[in-house]
């Protein structure tokens, strides 16, 4: 992988003079100058249009980006990556996610040694083991079969498997899946409210399993399990993990664990057996779909020039409002009630990778790196945040996601949907004129004064960009070009910014600090080994629940 300082490149200085040409441009007047824009600032791949022709570039911008993404090795990081490099460096890991949804046949080596072999084992593991538990063959210690599953974990072990069991419950036919990831004991105590211990099987899964979260969920599940008459822990407790030692220690029997391996992050490993939740959910025919949509993806991305590069586009076109507009948040909006948790399982993915600001140099950057990801399906969002990104002062782009197609035969309700998907990114980009709003005013029979008073709220200044993903239906594959699609989006942008991509040390000092201070809550002696408000806070809170 190459270590280049972007802002020291010919193309960013480029970019930079560029960016004043641009921004002195009004979007609707891009369009109004070239009426093939969506043909040539749009792209397909398989069912997905990719259309990013609202955004603030013309072909120049276009080539000035993937100019820049040349001069950053964009290209040998691409191989380094998919050709199993330790470009984790700050771990000494590969980064092979990819392997795991690879469909090729083909092997690919780390260190030598071909994973597929293996990567493979444990896929065929889930499919014979989901198999059983979803035919009902599987039974629990009193011979019945299992209607609910509990996934116990967080992070990556959490996120990537509700969202996906969650996009894909159109499909779900297997035991129903609740999800555990809050140390909170309300979270797992209402979870198990409901539950039969004699019907629930529970997934512990873990990368490391020693996660604060995990372990405390794991015990009590095992504890309400044995209280309420549970037996046989190995029907009803399996484990996903890279730590077979922790597991033992655990109590689960090792025949009942699912391997993955440490070149696979956290929050890139729903493609492995962390992804078993989803496999229990819709069947291992439609997780196999989801991975051959990823590894599509993969290939499109791994062998397709930049400028007709999806993950390159968008993540280039990420970068120039980032770093040459300054905009410091990306709304990620799916008008499709089914994606619901995929602003939450992008702001892992894209915040816990590229929120770092030390460059690969160990030096610190001197350029922004990954903004602050939010979002809400659509159309709940329009009642609630869009007044700030139609008339607030930030400026911020935007991803809207719809399907062309519904899942369900709800009459009116899509076309109703859609209208409002097309509406927003028509109205962010041509806003509503000073001329236009007098007239409505004036038709409304307004009088002079009121017409001057309201004049100045009703006005839209416009030009907010937005990249519009229109997919034909929400299938397990198309899911998975689509969350291929920001994985390597995200790749690409920490490649640019030369950045660290794939370790979390932002993570670890509350961690450590929690371990600390949990037992100095055990007793009702006032603390003083902390600054003075988290003494006084720590002291209030040991008064307060006497
Ligand atoms: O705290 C962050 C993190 O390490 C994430 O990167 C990870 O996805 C999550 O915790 C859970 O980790 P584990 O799977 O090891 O329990």
């Amino acid at each position: 992988m190459k270590n280049v300082n972007p802002h020291e490149t010919a193309s960013w200085q480029n970019l930079d003079s560029h960016f004043y040409e641009i921004f002195e441009k009004e979007l609707k007047t891009l369009f109004q100058k070239d009426p093939k824009r969506f043909e040539k600032f749009s792209l397909k791949f398989d069912s997905i249009l990719f259309d990013f022709s609202k955004n603030y570039l013309t072909e120049e911008t276009l080539t000035l980006l993937t100019d820049l993404a040349t001069e950053c090795g964009l290209e040998e990081s691409i191989s380094g990556m998919f050709n199993g490099e330790l470009i984790n460096k700050t771990e000494n890991r590969a980064v092979l996610h990819t392997a795991l949804r690879n469909r090729s046949g083909k092997p690919v080596f780390l260190n030598g040694k071909d994973v597929m072999p293996e990567i493979l084992e444990v896929l065929e593991q889930m499919k014979q083991f989901s198999g059983k538990v979803r035919s009902g063959e599987w039974k629990g210690f009193s011979g019945k079969p299992i209607k609910d599953i509990v996934n116990i974990g967080i992070g990556g072990s959490d996120l990537g498997p509700v969202m996906v069991c969650n996009a894909l419950k159109h499909y779900a036919d297997g035991p129903k899946v609740h999800f555990v990831s809050n140390v909170d004991g309300s979270h797992i105590f209402e979870t198990l409210k409901e539950l039969n211990s004699e019907t629930t099987l529970f997934l512990i899964v873990s990368k490391t399993f020693t996660t604060q979260e995990t372990m405390l969920n794991a015990t009590s599940a095992k504890k309400w399990f044995e209280e309420n008459g549970g037996k046989d822990v190995s029907k009803h407790f399996v484990a996903v993990s890279t730590n077979a030692t922790a597991v033992a220690e655990f109590g689960i029997d090792t025949a009942n664990m699912f391997r993955f391996w440490d070149f696979v992050g956290g929050r890139f490993s729903l493609w492995s057996a962390v992804g078993l939740s989803i496999v229990l959910s819709v069947g291992y025919d439609n997780f196999e779909l989801l991975l051959s949509g990823a590894h599509r993806m993969d290939e499109h991305f791994r062998t397709t020039p930049f400028k007709k590069n999806i993950p390159v586009i968008m993540a280039m076109v990420g970068i120039w409002y980032t770093n040459f507009f300054t905009t410091e948040t990306e709304a990620i909006l799916p008008y499709d009630q089914y994606l619901d948790r995929l602003p939450a399982y992008l702001q892992q993915a894209i915040m816990e990778s590229n929120g770092k600001s030390v460059d690969r140099n160990g030096n610190d950057v001197e350029y922004s790196t990954s903004p602050v990801i939010w979002g809400e399906p659509g159309t709940n969002g329009q009642h609630s945040f869009y007044q700030l990104i139609h008339q607030g002062t930030p400026f911020i782009p935007s991803i809207f996601m719809a399907a062309a197609q519904p899942l369900n035969n709800m009459e009116n309700h899509h076309q109703a949907l859609l209208s409002n998907y097309f509406a927003q990114t028509e109205a962010l980009m041509n806003g509503k004129t000073e001329k236009i709003v007098i007239d409505e005013l004036k038709k409304q029979g307004k009088t002079e004064e009121e017409i001057e008073f309201l004049t100045p709220f009703k006005c839209f200044v416009g030009g907010i960009p937005t990249t519009s993903i229109l997919y034909q239906k929400l299938t397990p594959e198309v899911l998975g070009s689509l969350l291929s699609m920001f994985e390597n989006r995200l790749f690409v942008q920490g490649v640019i910014w030369n950045i660290f991509s794939f370790d979390q040390w932002g993570v670890e000092l509350g961690k450590q600090l929690a371990k600390q201070i949990l037992p100095e809550l055990s007793g009702d002696e006032n603390i003083e080994t902390h600054d003075n408000s988290t003494n006084g806070l720590i002291n209030t809170y040991k008064e307060m629940r006497k």
